[in-house]
């Protein structure tokens, strides 16, 4: 298993869902950095189950910090971070260990790990480990917006349902306070209708997170094979359920012309700018000094109530499975910190390398 992130702000992730603890070990964090418990406390309450579409479980996610930090401040030596699993219920996964389901990493963990990878609450391939991501995260912005670089996602799409476009200040003003961090609030209203919908049915939604990145100066990311959009999609890629990622136009550029899709460049008060940002803040995977834009597609939450077809690995008989335990209808809400927390933790990682962030904060 690879469960390391980064060259410089390097975070190596552990834990199991039904294991003991969830967390992240940090090393490369510059020394001197202020930073709470609360302020890391914060970014995990935004994590936490507790909204329409998220699962019964109780994961009380309350921060230990075990190494690295003192007196609120960082310490140079590596930080340790984790949270304790308390409300486990192993009993649905114990009856359905031999029964992969659709969807699920079940099958694939079986086989690569000969039986012997935890299966319960999805193991290493649960949601959860991503408590760790957003531990790491919070130290991550807290040090970037020591350089000014500052980080807000929002949803764009749920269940089919797609919010306008929304502006810089519209992401950071209006998304938090609904539960679905949706910038528009109607399509917010009708995004929890769907859920409901959804729940009612036994059945799961997916959707579109967008992360914007704003203060990244110029010549962040290491071409060829450490590019900034590339280190990105890597880190998006870890954070389970994400099936799709598109920089700017992303997609939609294969479908214009040249003349359509590059930015024109522009001066704008005295520096050197874009008039638009098709390229998504990255070319030839080097930060261009534009607003970083991402767009990460989730698939539809795996577990769900309706039976679906699967074979039992012991009989290799099929099996019309109906899943009991308590899942997420809807992956999204709770990633929206999970998508900030990965943008931060490889910026971060770029940051450090170009000496924008010295080895001590003061
Ligand atoms: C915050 C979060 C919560 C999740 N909750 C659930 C859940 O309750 N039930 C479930 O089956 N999958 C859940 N997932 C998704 C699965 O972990 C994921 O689909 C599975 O590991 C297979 O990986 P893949 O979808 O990336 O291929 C969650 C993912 C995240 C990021």
């Amino acid at each position: 298993m690879s469960n390391t992130f980064g060259k410089s702000f390097c975070i190596t992730s552990f834990g199991e869902s039904h294991g003991h603890m969830i967390g992240v070990v940090i090393s490369g964090c510059p020394a001197g950095l202020e930073i709470s418990p609360e302020e890391i406390q914060a970014e995990l309450d935004r994590r936490k189950p507790g909204g329409p579409s998220s699962t019964t479980r109780r994961e009380d996610d309350s921060l230990q910090i075990i190494s690295g930090i003192t007196g609120n401040r960082t310490t140079g030596a590596p930080i340790t971070l984790a949270v304790t699993s308390h409300d486990i219920d192993s009993s649905a996964y114990a009856k359905i260990s031999s029964i992969p389901r659709p969807g699920h990493a079940d099958y694939c963990a079986r086989i690569k790990y000969g039986g012997f990878s935890d299966q319960r609450g999805g193991g290493r391939f649960s949601g959860r480990i991503t408590a760790g991501f957003v531990m790491a995260g919070a130290i991550a912005k807290k040090l970037l917006s020591k350089s000014g670089i500052c980080i807000a996602a929002h949803t764009t799409e749920l269940g089919r349902i797609q919010a306008p476009n929304a502006t810089w200040e519209e992401i950071i003003t209006t998304s938090r306070p609904n539960e679905l961090s949706c910038a528009n609030e109607a399509a917010a209203s009708n995004m929890i209708e769907a859920i409901n919908k959804a729940r009612n049915k036994g059945d799961s939604l997916g959707g579109i997170i967008e992360v914007w990145a704003t203060g990244i100066p110029v010549g962040l990311g290491e071409p060829v094979f450490d590019t900034l959009d590339g280190e990105l999609a890597k880190a998006f890629f870890a954070v389970p359920g994400v099936k799709g990622v598109e920089f700017g136009a992303g997609f939609a550029s294969s479908r214009l012309n040249g003349s359509q899709n590059n930015d024109a460049i522009i001066v704008r008060d005295g520096e050197i700018s874009f008039s638009s940002n098709n390229a998504g803040g990255v070319l030839g995977g080097i930060s261009n000094g534009m607003p970083l834009i991402a767009r990460v597609a989730i698939k539809p939450t795996p577990s769900i109530g309706i039976p679906q077809d699967s074979v039992d690995l012991n009989t290799m008989q099929p099996v019309r499975l109906e899943i009991k335990g308590r899942h997420d209808v809807c992956i999204l809400p709770r990633a929206v910190v999970v998508i900030e927390s990965m943008t931060a933790v490889t910026l971060v990682d770029f940051a450090i390398r170009a000496q924008i962030i010295p080895g001590v904060i003061k």
